[in-house]
């Protein structure tokens, strides 16, 4: 049976042993074999197959080779349906990101989420796709445009949640990508102007990597600051942060106390940078080859509150 396409799937306690165990063995992608890690709900008829073949520029699924084959010659895309909104040429790859819409390009989305749900354990997995945007990443080449990753975000809200789910596909992993994205989430808030946070709860992995994100930009920030005019420490509030980094102000404390550089002192906060966090600091950017240009950003915020839903 075909998954549903409208309402949400919810992984509740009474679904955990049938819904957590992994389903599918292998998925062809493209030049990828990429071994899932988590229960997604893909038609029955696909999941005794030792492998799964999906296009990989509509996701559309198939059962054989020759099935995709014959997609092949069919499909048209070459890109991820929707706007491209970055493109940037880096020394190693030209990357973009592209906007799709869940209500507008409702197959595509429903294809992303199960393939994302390979990997995200503790995620529901909706498959009504309307509320939702999509920003796929690219790296892109003669042959077309390959999804690397992407995030998901709410088109309106109520949390103050810039990212829904977020997700490096397996073979694109620890090159700096998911840091990438992220970087790329908060520029859209900046330019909403509004600061924004993950989706909780966060996997070990999004932890970890929001952490690393969240400490370089808040660290690169304290760092770059002047100081007074008497040559008097810098001083700045914690809503200041949040509001020049888009990083919400529960994220900055946290972050900050994470680093241990955060002390209470004649009642106010004082953060105190040690010669270690400094040279921390400069490893970790020195690491960072790939960031996001905010000038190749061709995006302006929609109020989605003023649309009608059709
Ligand atoms: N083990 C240890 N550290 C790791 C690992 C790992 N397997 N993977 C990433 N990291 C660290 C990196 O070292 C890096 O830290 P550093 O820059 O301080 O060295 C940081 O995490 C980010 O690394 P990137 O290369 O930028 O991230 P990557 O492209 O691997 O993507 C992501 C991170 C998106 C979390 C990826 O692991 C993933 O897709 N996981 C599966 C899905 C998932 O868990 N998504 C997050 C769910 S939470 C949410 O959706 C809101
Ligand atoms: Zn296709």
């Amino acid at each position: 049976m075909a998954p549903s396409t409208s309402g949400s799937l919810s992984i509740n306690n009474h679904d955990d042993a049938i819904t957590r165990i992994k389903n599918i063995e292998m998925i062809e992608m493209g030049r990828h074999r990429i071994k899932p890690w988590y229960f997604s709900p893909y038609p029955s008829e696909l999941v005794d197959e030792p492998c799964i073949f999906l296009c990989e520029f509509c996701l559309k699924y198939c059962k054989s080779r020759t099935c995709l084959k014959s997609h092949n010659r069919k499909c048209l895309f070459k890109y991820p349906p929707g706007n491209e909104v970055y493109r940037k040429k880096y020394s190693s790859q030209t990357l973009s990101f592209f906007e799709i819409d869940g209500r507008k390009n409702k197959s595509y989305s429903q294809n992303l989420c199960l393939l994302a749900k390979c990997f995200l354990d503790h995620k529901t997995l909706y498959y009504d796709t309307d509320p939702f945007l999509f920003y796929v990443l690219t790296e892109n080449d003669d042959h077309g445009f390959h999804i690397v990753g992407y995030f998901s975000k709410e088109k309106e809200s109520s949390e103050d949640y810039n990212v829904a789910c977020i997700l490096t596909l397996p073979p694109y992993q620890r090159k700096g990508y998911g840091k990438l994205l992220i970087e790329f989430s908060y520029e859209l808030s900046k330019a909403e102007l509004k600061a924004g946070s993950p989706e909780k709860p966060l996997s070990d992995l999004g932890l970890l990597s929001y952490r690393s994100y969240w400490s370089e930009t808040i660290l690169e920030l304290l760092i770059n600051l002047k100081p007074g005019e008497n040559h008097e420490k810098p001083q700045i509030t914690i809503s200041e942060v949040a509001e020049s980094t888009s990083i919400k102000r529960d994220d900055v404390v946290s972050t900050l106390q994470s680093l241990n550089l955060i002390n209470y002192y004649k009642g106010q906060y004082i953060i105190n940078l040690t010669e270690e966090t400094l040279n921390n600091f400069e490893k970790m950017n020195e690491k960072r080859k790939i960031r996001i240009d905010p000038k190749e950003l061709k995006w302006t915020p929609k109020d989605w509150s003023k649309r009608g839903k059709w």
